[in-house]
Order: C-alpha cells, then structure tokens, then sequence
C-alpha cells in the first residue's frame, strides 16, 4: 500500500437533479460517472483543489461550498500496488456558468432513478447511496441554496466577462452591466457584433441620457444593421455607434472597451475611452 492520495468531489443539485461528469477515456475508472472533482495538489485546500477542478473539468466556479461527508476507499495504483484514496465530499450551495465537458467526457444533472442506474467508480458508491437515502420521489434534495444564488450574482457582478456574449450575433445586442475594470464604477452597456468583430457602447442615449432599451425590446432593426432607441427612435449604426437618425443625430454614443475572453468577450482596460 503506497501512502493516502486526498481527492476532493462536489455534490451540486439544483431543481432535484444531481451534476455528474463521465470520466475521460485513458484515466482510471474511464466512462463511469462520478461526483466532479480530483486530486488535492500540493499546497492546496480541498475547497481550493474544488475550485480548480471544477473550472478545468466543466467551466464553472463552485460557490458556498461545505463539507458534507468523507470516504477512504482503497484502490488500484499504477504500477500494480494498492492505495488508499480519502475522498471528501463537498455540498455546493451554487455555480457560476453553465456546466460544459471541457476536461472531461460529458456532464448531466442526473435525477435519482438515472443516479441508481449510472455505472459509478467505487469511491462515489457510498456517498451516491447516502444520497440517493435522502431522496424525496425521484428528485435528490438541493444543495442550491439563496445564499449561493447571492454569491453567484456577487461574483458575475465582479466578473468583467460579459455573460452570454458566447452567442454574440449579428442579430442580437447582449445589455450587460460590469464593474470597470479599473474598479472605478459600475457601467451599463450594450455589446454588439459588426463585421469588423465586437463593438460595445454606454447603455445611455445621447438624446436624453436614458437606456435605449425598454422592457427587453430588441435593440436592432429586423435586418441587424441599425441599433435603435426604444424610446424616441433615434437610428444608430453599430460599427462606431454614430447616430444617423432621429433626435440626437450627428451625436454619438459612448464607447466601450471590450476584448477577447474565451468564446466569449470581457469589459477591457478603463471601460470607457
Ligand atoms: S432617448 Fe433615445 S432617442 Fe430619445
């Protein structure tokens, strides 16, 4: 038996439904599916080594995490010998993102009666029976709570990446409200596409220094190719947000700096040039 590895797992459910990732083919226990999580590093918490291997594995940051239980399994190690594997289990109060197979096969949010059935590695048995105890009809109990929604929408109101900006089209303009990143203020703004890539601008017509959005009205014309103020009309062209019709026109709005941030985009230097 060579020494104790720790690994760290997270236990999230929202809506009665449990998040499970497929491991990797070429890893131990390759196909099965397992509460997310991995091994502890060197100079690592738990909560720390959860963090991290939730946004390597599936793109999304744990928060409100508290223990919940923990196993000590032995298991194979490479090379032939035994190990002893001491696995803590971590409640996740709530995730930031959407969960994606980055680094792992796939993920789904499996109700009871799929858990019971999915083919799991044997360090995730007990804790899935444990849980699969507490089941209410066939839906697991949450572990999403409000105090986690909180500390998600704290945290993407810190978090200068635009959400949603992923889907940027030309048909769509995403609203967003950030902190600058010069943490000077909070800025609402519009993120839109051009042929020539991302343009963003001040969510404040020049007109009268209100939102041109009204009550989730889409912004652009039919055609794309205008932005429009959902309160007097006035026309603006998304490449340099010049407005070249209605009251204001000749006006301009207020650029934004926005960059490159994954697949998505991200509020950049000052915020406003
Ligand atoms: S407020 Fe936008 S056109 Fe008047």
């Amino acid at each position: 038996m060579s020494g104790t590895r720790l690994v760290v797992a997270g236990i999230f459910v929202r809506e009665g439904r449990l998040l499970m990732s497929r491991r990797p083919a070429g890893r131990a226990w390759a196909g099965l599916w397992e509460l997310p999580g991995g091994k502890v590093e060197e100079g690592e918490t738990p909560e720390e080594a959860l963090v991290r291997e939730w946004r390597e594995e599936m793109d999304v940051t744990p928060v409100a995490v508290s223990p919940y239980h923990f196993e000590t399994v032995d298991e194979p190690a490479p090379g032939g010998a035994r190990q002893n594997v001491t696995l803590l289990f971590y409640e996740v109060g709530g995730i930031v993102g959407a969960p994606r197979s980055v680094a792992v096969d796939a993920v789904r949010f499996a109700s009871a009666p799929e858990a019971r059935i999915l083919p799991t590695p044997p360090g995730d048995a007990a804790t899935l029976r444990r849980l699969l105890a507490e089941v209410e009809g066939d839906a697991f109990v949450d572990t999403e709570t409000e105090a986690g929604r909180a500390l998600v929408r704290e945290h993407l109101s810190r978090d200068p990446f635009i959400e949603n900006s992923e889907s940027l089209s030309s048909l769509r303009a995403i609203p967003f409200r950030k902190p600058c990143p010069n943490g000077a203020n909070v800025v609402s703004g519009l993120l839109l596409a051009t042929p020539d890539g991302a343009r963003a601008y001040r969510n404040v017509c020049p007109h009268a220094a209100i939102p041109l959005d009204r009550d989730g009205e889409p912004l652009l014309s039919a055609d794309g190719l205008f932005l429009v103020c959902r309160n007097h009309g006035a026309v603006f062209t998304p490449e340099d947000g010049r407005c070249v019709a209605g009251p204001c026109e000749g006006e301009s709005l207020t650029p934004l700096d926005v960059a490159r941030s994954g697949a998505g985009w991200a509020l950049d230097g000052g915020g406003t040039r």
